[in-house]
């Protein structure tokens, strides 16, 4: 009987060691707290979950089982259209009439309307408060058919090891899986993204500060394909005015574009991730005022590392610069690795000075990254 019991207790001291966010963030969100050392809630419905999330509380909140929002908004059945770009049909994308994009020519020649049927809910996400951890047991925290929007003027987020999956993922515009539009210190560490109608990650035009994304997994891996192939097209889209932006250790997979597509003027720090299987393009660098700094990462099969650079982009290309970087990160830049994969060049080293005095991540040789550390279920 004695016996027995101890797998119990040690089931019950690992749980409570689980409890909470695990480690701290590196890079441009470094310091966020969340909600801090908040009394752990248990949200069991997914209005419950929404209401935590919400509220004006500072809230660690744990998510130990699925939160299905599908259906809980219901469906919409109304005009939307084929997009030129869909010529696979029912293995393709087709689009939601959102912004007019079918009707005000994005959806290129020859586009077709057609009626379309999709989830409500996932077309808005869940609007997250200042000072709040979402975080996941184990892999049970998924929450299915709905993002995640960070409030405007919303600060110390921390969402860690939780899955988000399905947001009509046939659809263009079918909903986003995070979005950060005029936040601070955002951290989004080990979440996992599949099955996305839009955007995996979008920082919208405001200023979104201080955001760091790592060891995430955004799983491009889809049966409608807007590149008509399995890969989702939208995938990361920094988009916000005086961004500062780390990504490291993230793990981007079958996806075929925007991974990711930098414009105004932000600065995005791209550290250690696994670029694999990508049948489009990685990087669009599409305005004048983007700085890139790209380095220790690694692109295996990815066709196009570059699509354009409008920007200044270092992608750590010789020894004798990469020391530039000493001064203004504190370490010198590492080199990228690459097989099977387009070319990358970057040389510019002007913008390394907009580091200085800013959290930076640390970044370690492109040979020690591995996309076992990547995504929900491992954080360490
Ligand atoms: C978040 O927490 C900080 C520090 O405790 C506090 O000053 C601020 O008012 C909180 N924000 C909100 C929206 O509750
Ligand atoms: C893609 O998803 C399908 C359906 O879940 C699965 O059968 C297949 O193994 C996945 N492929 C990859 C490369 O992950």
């Amino acid at each position: 009987m004695r016996l027995a019991l101890l797998p119990l207790v040690a089931a019950l001291t690992s749980r409570v060691a689980a409890v909470g966010v695990v480690g701290a963030a590196e890079g441009f969100a470094h310091g966020v707290t969340g909600g801090g050392s908040a009394t752990p809630v248990y949200p069991s419905t997914t209005d419950e979950l929404v209401s935590y999330l919400t509220d004006d509380e500072a809230r660690v909140i744990i998510l130990n089982k699925e939160f299905d929002f599908t259906g809980t908004e219901g469906t919409v059945t109304e005009d939307g259209c084929r997009p030129a770009s869909n010529t696979c049909g029912s293995s393709g994308q087709d689009a939601i009439n959102e912004a007019e994009w079918c009707t005000n020519g994005n959806a290129g020649d020859g586009s077709t309307t057609i009626s379309v049927t999709y989830d409500k809910a996932a077309i808005l996400g869940i609007s997250v408060g200042s000072n709040k951890s979402l975080v996941g047991e184990g892999t049970k925290g998924v929450i299915r058919g709905k993002g995640l929007r960070m409030v405007s003027g919303a600060s110390n987020i921390i969402i860690q090891n939780i899955h988000i999956t399905e947001l009509n993922p046939q659809y263009i515009w079918g909903g986003d899986a995070l979005t950060v539009n005029d936040a601070d210190l955002i951290w989004i560490d080990h979440v996992k993204i599949s099955l996305i109608g839009r955007q995996m990650f979008v920082a919208g035009t405001e200023a979104s500060n201080r955001v760091t994304i790592s060891y995430c997994e955004f799983d491009g891996n889809t049966s409608w394909s807007a590149s008509c192939d399995g890969h989702h097209y939208w995938s990361v889209y920094l988009l916000g005015s005086n961004d500062l932006i780390t990504m490291q250790g993230n793990y981007l997979h079958h996806l075929s574009g925007r991974a990711p597509k930098v414009g105004s003027n932000t600065l995005l720090h791209f550290v250690n991730n696994y670029h694999y299987a990508n049948t489009g393009h990685a990087f669009d660098v599409m305005s004048s005022n983007a700085n890139v700094l790209i380095e220790g990462n690694v692109f295996q099969n990815v066709d196009t590392v570059l699509l354009e650079n409008k920007g200044q982009v270092f992608a750590a290309p010789s020894a004798s610069s990469n020391s530039a970087c000493e001064s203004y990160l504190g370490h010198t830049c590492q080199a990228n690795s690459f097989g099977s994969s387009g070319t990358l060049t970057g040389t510019d080293t002007g913008f390394l000075s907009s580091f200085s005095g800013k959290n930076v991540a640390s970044a370690s040789a492109a040979s020690a990254v591995s996309t076992a550390s990547a995504g929900v279920g491992v954080v360490a």
